[in-house]
């Protein structure tokens, strides 16, 4: 039986920022969401994150995440001042109080672990019946992090923050990733032994380590899982590590990406094979995309569904869906809920706001829907403009099947146009129109033959 707590309560001063450190975000999700992901295989029957710095904030984001693969709810732990790592494991003595299981704890800033780094870490916890197994890894520069004193049998001696080590001790490469399984039951029994004797005068965890035994190190195989986030670069190299991991699966599963190194793809995102990506093309939140869709060069793509064959070239789709065969870009913007049928044409400078279009519908050029439904085989044509806002409210636009409007038309909202309609050239349409019907809706053409200005004459 295996417990989980979260350590969350930290500003995370380095990052010079107001927002709680764990809650930066990471290829579409906040860090602390994605040590939560890593638990995925160790079957915790308790969740518990340790919160403090702003920490109503943490609460609502993970709101959404209680379900993440999981029964389990989250009980969130207040640590009121945030006074180190051992004190914020101290605030759940109330709450685990007679938990006869281990406790695995894990900084809240340590997003890339693997769920079999952490399942495997477990199992060899309950192999060797420790009282303790330390995560550690041997970094080329172990700058920063806790080194980790072992005996030639990986039994941990002591832990030594890297501002507390002397100059020989920072020659030790074996740091403390910040992953730990204890059990709980010694470890409850030692935390009160704490003290806050070092450097930043604050309550270490590592330091239970001398009361423990046996308390043992097991080196991560792959050292990029455990990266730390305390600043914006430690934030952009595991942005970094994350996006090779990213791409690389999604190439073994038979996306082609063009140009990898200018793509950025969150993890969040879901592709068919034999999508093609671009360069310089950006997928983020719950986007997915369908088989034989090439997106880019020059594309955004924000928690949208895109259909099969596809084609966007440098344009900008968030919150929409469009569907199998439409062809958008380029320089098209697709936001606040378009949904597109298939086969339609969104082309050139074209802005489409909450809007729906049926099947083989076409807007092609220079033309601004908000707020509209469009029948099937409609084309809006160039330059055709739904004045939605009465600069109080916004209103909807009904274009019927098959209607046609007409170049630099203006269709000011509410409107309903029927089936079959045409729109003339430069109309302004501002009463509904039915069925089949022509409407002209301009000053006619005045012309005066035989009319010259005239020069003007001097004196
Ligand atoms: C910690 C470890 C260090 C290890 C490193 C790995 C200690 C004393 N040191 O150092 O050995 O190499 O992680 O990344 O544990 N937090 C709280 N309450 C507090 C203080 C911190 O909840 O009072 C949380 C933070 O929000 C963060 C985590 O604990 O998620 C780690 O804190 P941080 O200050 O980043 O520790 P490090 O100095 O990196
Ligand atoms: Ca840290």
């Amino acid at each position: 039986m295996v417990a989980v707590a979260i350590l969350a309560a930290g500003r995370g001063t380095r990052m010079k920022s107001d927002l709680p450190k764990v809650l930066h975000r990471l290829g579409g999700k906040s860090l602390v969401e994605w040590v939560l992901g890593s638990l995925s295989a160790v079957e915790p029957v308790r969740r518990l994150v340790i919160v403090g710095y702003r920490g109503e904030l943490i609460t609502q984001a993970l709101a959404g995440a209680e379900n993440a693969g999981t029964t389990v709810k989250l009980e969130f732990v207040e640590q009121l001042e945030q006074l180190g790592t051992g004190h914020a494991v101290q605030q759940l003595l109330p709450p685990l109080e007679g938990f006869q299981g281990d406790l695995l704890i894990l900084n809240g800033d340590v997003p890339l672990l693997r769920p079999q780094t952490l399942k495997q870490l477990l199992q060899t916890h309950r192999d060797h019946q420790n009282a303790a197994t330390i995560l550690t890894a041997q970094l080329p520069n172990p700058k920063g992090y806790g080194r980790v004193f072992c005996n030639n049998q990986n039994v941990v001696q002591q832990i030594v923050e890297d501002r507390d080590c002397t100059p020989a001790q920072k020659e030790n490469r074996r740091i403390n990733a910040g992953v730990y399984c204890f059990r709980w039951a010694d470890l409850a029994a030692v935390l009160p032994k704490l003290t806050a004797d070092n450097d930043q005068k604050e309550y270490y965890l590592t330091d239970v380590v001398n009361y423990l035994d046996p308390v043992m190190a097991v080196d991560v195989e792959d050292d990029q899982e455990i990266l730390g986030i305390n600043d914006r670069k430690q934030l952009a190299t595991a942005y970094d590590i994350l996006q090779t991991r990213i791409k690389d699966n999604w190439m073994a599963a038979g996306v082609t990406l063009i140009d990898p190194s200018s793509i950025t793809i969150d993890d969040t995102v879901t592709l068919a094979p034999d999508v093609v990506l671009e360069p310089q093309t950006h997928l983020r939140g719950t986007t997915t995309i369908r088989a034989g869709s090439r997106i880019g060069p020059g594309s955004l793509i924000e928690n949208s569904q895109i259909g099969a064959n596809v084609t966007v070239l440098y344009s900008v789709v968030t919150d929409s869906t469009v569907a199998a065969n439409t062809r958008i870009g380029p320089y098209a913007h697709l936001r606040g809920h378009v949904e597109t049928g298939s086969g339609c044409r969104i082309g050139n400078f074209v802005e489409l706001k909450n809007t729906k279009l049926g099947d083989r519908t076409n807007v092609a050029h220079l033309s601004y829907l908000g707020d509209t439904t469009a029948g099937n085989q409609v084309n809006i044509g160039a330059g055709t403009i739904t004045a939605n806002y009465d600069g109080v409210k916004k209103h909807r636009t009904q274009i019927g099947d098959r209607t046609k409007t007409g170049s630099n038309s203006v269709l000011v909202a509410p409107l309903t146009l029927g089936e079959d309609v045409t729109i003339a050239a430069g109309s302004t349409v501002t009463e509904d129109v039915p069925n089949d019907c022509l409407v002209i809706a301009r000053t006619r053409q005045v012309m005066k033959p035989g009319w010259r200005l005239q020069a003007k004459t001097d004196g």
